[in-house]
């Protein structure tokens, strides 16, 4: 594991002494109200995580009961086994048999300005459809779906139309390119590949369907291909393979039962970066994973029937899985589903929507909230946003500057903040405020949830005094956990439970402050977080010496304004080859092509030699003081050759 990440920025973050409790009138109404009530479901999941938990179990409707709440042996957990229960039942079919049957479920709104709302009602229809469409084309449970699909609902229907058969999604994010999508699907060995003809980005159309037609040329398992029709987009379609959606659906039968499946079945598998050029498939269950993405939304967002709830990640990120299908359809919420980009086609968008919608629970990422921030306050205010009363962010720090103007612009004053901590192996937040009962310190996510034992450890697992930097770790299994790595059981040992003994490392280091407050200093493997999305150096270091003027390459982060981190890379070029402004631009296209528009880097630097150890390895903390215009500071005594490094800082221009 690398050294801890500088300091400093903690220290920028902890001068920020100013607390924000709840609002008072939000206190009054809270599901849980006031710091006691709080410390009292503190103490319950401390003193007793497993019945804390296997409460929360049961306002889940189950086919079966469990038989034991949680079998442990490190790492592998196993949550209310002995169970059996279904996904998308507990997500529609429960709640037709009361008022939420004609309730929206998802009010959608495209990128061009149509709407189109579901119902509880139709929503179930439409999955038992799918689900029967699926079931036709020979998919069979425990078999894998791909899932490439713009943000409309059809991306819902067809992930709880997997759920309701027991099949396991892949959803591969629509902005990942051909040869990312083939990665993953192959890794999962998809029988079927769910897509649309294209989808709406920035005014214009993504080509989705050929995409799939490139990625699946080279991935056998695939037998069948689902296309959905969304832009009217003129695409290729293979007799036998390719199938549209509303042919299939027209002839599928609409009673589809939906499956009772065993509590450990499992749910998704989700591809993420880590420190290693290959992307892991995180596997995540069946009832431990409802559990908790219910109990966390109905808690963390003090959610109400009454409430329009717009989470703003799309389904591709794990957020898209546990806060805009999973968690608010399992608590009967109308979930706002929105297609496009942020500031398409003006700046106050989404402002608009708010507005259009009557959205009161806003959850979107920092860097979405800097971005607005930058384009100028007349937009919000333009726009009436009364309706708002709870806000959250997610994906990275916050900084205390966005977070008072996302309170006071956004929120006018009157809405609390939930910022929360989470991962997609985590499958569920886990540090948060309870909005209620929780004051805010802007920058920190406050404190770990009831039922999760967090913690700020040293390496060998001891927790670090109050102010110190350590690893940020889980003592204790937690429902939502990953269960594995698909397919690479050991990778999933070595990467989450080895670091430090017989705890869940996350992979971020982070402080705790005197009143216990945990402060997220960032990543320590080589993992970024680009706008809130996971990128691995080694991914783009792989896709840019895959160009044939490149001989080596080092991808590293450096701080940025809107994105939080931007990709800057150094690259050596092969003999023969000459740097140029061209050059640069074809090397930023070509991560781009690899592994989707998210990794291109900001910023492509030539050098003669890369800085090196002796042996031979990269020196990455270099490369990030020089990317980021600091002064290199530190040991720099392994260095084998310091004119490389002068080279390097010359070449800043
Ligand atoms: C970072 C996204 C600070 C963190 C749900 C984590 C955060 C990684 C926060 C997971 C937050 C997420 N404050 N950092 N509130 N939320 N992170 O898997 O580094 O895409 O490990 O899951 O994002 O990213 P992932």
């Amino acid at each position: 594991m690398d050294p801890l990440p500088a300091e400093k920025s903690i220290d920028v973050l902890l001068k920020e002494k100013r607390r924000y409790p709840p609002p008072a009138a939000f206190v009054k109404a809270a599901r849980v109200s006031g710091p006691a009530a709080r410390a009292r479901l503190q103490a319950r999941g401390a003193k007793a995580p497993e019945k804390f938990w296997e409460d929360a179990a049961r306002e889940l409707s189950w086919d079966k009961p469990w038989r034991r709440v949680l079998e442990w042996k490190v790492p592998h957990a196993r949550w209310f086994s002995g169970g059996k229960l279904n996904v998308a039942a507990n997500c529609l079919d429960r709640h037709l048999d009361g008022p939420r049957r004609h309730k929206a479920a998802i009010i959608w709104e495209g990128e061009p300005g149509e709407t189109r709302t579901l119902t509880y009602l139709q929503l179930h229809r439409e999955v038992c459809l799918f689900a029967s469409a699926l079931k036709d084309l020979g998919v069979a449970k425990g078999d894998r779906v791909a899932i490439y699909l713009p943000m409309v609902p059809e991306a819902a229907i067809a992930m709880l139309a997997c759920a309701r058969i027991g099949a396991v999604h892949g959803v591969v994010f629509g902005g990942f390119s051909a040869e990312s999508l083939r990665d993953r699907i192959n890794d999962a060995g998809a029988k079927v590949v769910i897509t649309a003809d294209g989808g709406w980005r920035k005014g214009a159309v993504v080509r989705l369907k050929d995409a799939v037609d490139e990625a699946v040329k080279s991935a056998p398992s695939v037998t069948a291909v689902v296309v959905l029709k969304r832009t009217n987009t003129d695409v290729a379609i293979h007799e036998g393979r390719d199938h549209w959606w509303h042919r299939l659906t027209a002839k599928a039968s609409a009673d589809g039962p939906a499956e009772p499946l065993d509590s450990e079945h499992p749910l998704f598998i989700l591809y993420t970066s880590g420190s290693t050029g290959k992307p892991k498939g995180v596997l995540h269950t069946t009832a431990g994973y409802l559990v908790q993405t219910a109990w966390t939304t109905k808690n963390v967002f003090d959610l109400r029937d009454t409430d329009v709830y717009w989470c703003t990640a799309d389904v591709g990120w794990v957020t898209g899985h546990s806060y805009v299908v999973y968690g608010p359809l399992a608590c009967g919420a109308t979930v706002l589903m929105y297609e496009g980009a942020p500031m398409q086609p003006r700046p106050d968008r989404f402002w608009e929507i708010v507005e259009r919608h009557r959205v009161s629970v806003l959850y979107t990422a920092p860097t979405a909230i800097r971005a607005f921030m930058k384009a100028g306050d007349e937009h919000p205010r333009g726009r009436d946003l009364s309706s708002l009363r709870l806000l959250g962010t997610v994906g990275e720090p916050i900084n205390p500057e966005a977070w008072r103007w996302y309170r006071d612009v956004i929120g006018g004053g009157r809405c609390p903040i939930v910022d929360t901590w989470w991962q997609t192996e985590t499958g569920a937040i886990l540090i948060s405020p309870l909005p209620g009962a929780t004051p805010a310190k802007p920058g920190s996510a406050t404190l770990p949830l009831p039922g999760v034992d967090a913690d700020v450890v040293d390496k060998a697992g001891k927790p670090v005094p109050p102010g110190s930097g350590g690893y940020l770790v889980v003592r204790r299994p937690w429902p939502a956990m990953l269960r594995t790595i698909w397919g690479d059981d050991e990778r999933y040992q070595a990467q989450y439970w080895s670091q430090i003994p017989g705890m869940y490392f996350t992979g971020d280091g982070a402080r705790k402050d005197k009143d216990g407050y945990f402060w997220i200093l960032g990543r320590i493997d080589d993992v970024l977080n680009v706008a809130g999305h996971r990128l691995s150096t080694m991914e783009i270091e792989s896709a840019l010496v895959g160009h044939p003027a490149v001989a080596e390459a080092a991808a590293v982060g450096r701080p940025d304004e809107l994105l939080g981190q931007a990709v800057a890379a150094f690259v050596t070029l092969k003999g023969g080859r000459l740097p140029s402004p061209e050059l640069k631009e074809e090397l930023r296209e070509h991560v781009a092509k690899a592994i989707g528009a998210i990794a291109r880097p900001s910023e492509i630097r030539f050098a003669d030699a890369l800085p090196k150890t002796r042996s031979g390895k990269i020196m990455r903390r270099l490369l990030r003081e020089v990317a980021a215009g600091r002064a290199v500071q530190g040991d720099v005594t392994t260095l084998e050759d310091l004119t490389v490094l002068a080279a390097l800082q010359k070449d800043e221009e």
